[in-house]
């Protein structure tokens, strides 16, 4: 027999965006019921963010421990032989991690009072949905319905998954260290996983389709990435297009000037972008428009159906955790019956890469296009003396603000260096608070950290920086 649920909300898809709005729902005392068919937590927690960022770091200890091994190991510490790995065990370890995480949701969800439903929801209409659950078949009813079904990695139609082809989900998940990988696609995900395999010593070649690796950022940011790429022994191969295996399993390649070679390697990992969860759960029984291959959503989050919403990867770019979990919240108070809009003043983008990327706002060509007179200061990570401690200079690196030269406030922020995604939220919120270049002047930094750069970047848009 099929068991009814009536709620208020009913969010679908527990991922950052969708349990932020359940959480959200449920403090502000509205019914609310969520449908998750994998494990709480969603791509962020269970198979991207959290978890690449657990072999990054697994990465990073390894690399250091192989300097610490060779013989001009540069801070005096020697070590007699080189380092191993278990990559079984880091896999443990990092699974250790997404499990707290995954129970943590759970247990918060919980004391907001939310129901969570195991299974995958189907719709038949805008307000209703069934889940398969282990207990047998629910049906739901709504008032009002957020969806939050997230993103899919975009495979390529001539080298699908399976086999020695893999995404990001098993990339993160191997058994054994590949000895050879090729990426395919140098964005976000191709290089932060791509680096950190090429850390832990596997001999990692790149292809990336554009002229350009990371074409989100500019060029300045994209210069010691691929600087550290080079010293690090990654092959790059920019204009290359993947175009299918051969009979004995290489990759064959088109290069630039037409040029076509192949490449053997253990794995082959396509990283060629993500695409919205639009197929599957019965979208085409709502009437909810679509813009492109994204649903269509106000800048509060309403579809074109009444009371039926979408967030995050969902409905548009950035496909970004943090966006989507802030759009969760928007939502669930504007069900409340709060006044909200979602109109952040930026959103900051973070590459975890070496040296990390974070771009907040505009660029300084992006901000010229507009037709703006700017002024921007940029300040060099070498004469920061934290950033020298971390050895943070060894890539170089920077922080540039942005700012308008009518009335000096600051439009955008970017930098490059090791450790630098930590300032994201400084960043982040002198946007937000509509800073002035005199404000962040005017604001004392404390020493030695790696904020003094932007302060430094500030004073330098001021035209009076101290240490360069
Ligand atoms: P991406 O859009 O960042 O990069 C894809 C790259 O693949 C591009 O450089 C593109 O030119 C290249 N490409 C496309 N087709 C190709 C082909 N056939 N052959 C060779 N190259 C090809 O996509 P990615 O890295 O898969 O990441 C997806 C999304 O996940 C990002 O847009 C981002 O929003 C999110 N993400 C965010 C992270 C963070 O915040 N730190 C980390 C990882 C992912």
């Amino acid at each position: 027999m099929t068991e009814t649920l009536k709620t208020h909300v009913l969010v679908v898809g527990g991922g950052p965006g969708g349990y932020v709005a359940a959480i959200r729902a449920g403090q502000l005392g509205l019914d609310t019921i969520l449908v998750e068919g994998d494990k709480l937590g969603g791509t962020c927690l269970i198979r991207g963010c959290i978890p690449s960022k657990a072999l990054i770091h697994v990465a990073e200890k390894f690399d250091g421990m192989v300097a610490a091994s060779d013989a001009e190991g540069a801070l005096g510490i020697h070590l007699a032989a080189k380092p191993s790995i278990d990559f079984a065990e880091t896999v443990r370890w990092k699974d250790g991690i997404t499990a707290k995480l995954n129970s943590g949701v759970g247990a918060l969800l919980k004391k907001a009072k939310v129901k969570t439903v195991a299974g995958w929801a189907t719709f038949s209409d805008g307000k209703t949905c069934s889940v398969a659950t282990a207990e047998g078949p629910v049906t739901i009813k709504a008032d009002h319905v957020i969806l939050a079904q997230g993103s899919e990695p975009v495979e390529l139609p001539m080298l699908p998954f399976g086999g020695k082809v893999i995404s990001s989900t098993e990339a993160l998940s191997l058994d054994t260290l590949p000895r050879s990988l090729v990426v395919i696609g140098a964005g976000y995900i191709g290089l932060e996983l791509g680096s950190a395999f090429a850390k832990l010593g596997v001999a990692v070649t790149v292809l990336e389709a554009r002229d350009r690796i990371l074409p989100l950022y500019d060029d300045a940011l994209a210069a010691p990435v691929r600087q550290w790429l080079g010293n690090a022994g990654v092959t790059l191969h920019l204009e290359a297009s993947a175009e299918g295996l051969d009979a004995s399993g290489a990759l064959r390649v088109k290069g630039k000037d037409g040029r076509e070679f192949t490449l053997a390697a253990d794995k082959i990992l396509v990283t060629v972008g993500r695409k919205p969860r639009t197929e599957g759960w019965g979208i085409e029984t709502m009437a909810v428009d679509l813009d492109g291959r994204f649903v269509k959503v106000d800048d509060q989050c309403r579809t074109s159906m009444r009371d039926v919403w979408a967030i995050g990867d969902l409905v548009g770019e950035p496909m970004l955790a943090h966006k989507a979990s802030a759009q969760g919240e928007m939502v669930a108070e504007i069900i409340a019956g709060h006044r909200r809009h979602f109109q952040p003043a930026g959103i900051p983008a973070v590459c975890f890469t070496q040296p990390e990327i974070v771009s907040i706002g505009l660029s300084p060509a992006e901000a010229e296009a507009q037709g703006l007179e700017i002024l921007v200061g940029q300040f060099p990570y070498m004469a920061n003396g934290r950033a020298l401690t971390l050895e943070g200079d060894k890539e170089g690196g920077f922080v540039r603000v942005v700012a308008r030269k009518s009335d000096h406030r600051v439009i955008g922020i970017q930098a490059v260096g090791s450790h630098v995604s930590e300032l994201s939220g400084e960043f982040a919120l002198a946007l937000e608070m509509g800073a002035m270049l005199e404000d962040l002047a005017g604001t004392i930094h404390a020493h030695p950290t790696l904020g003094e750069a932007f302060h430094e970047g500030a004073l330098k848009a001021l035209g009076h920086a101290i240490h360069i």
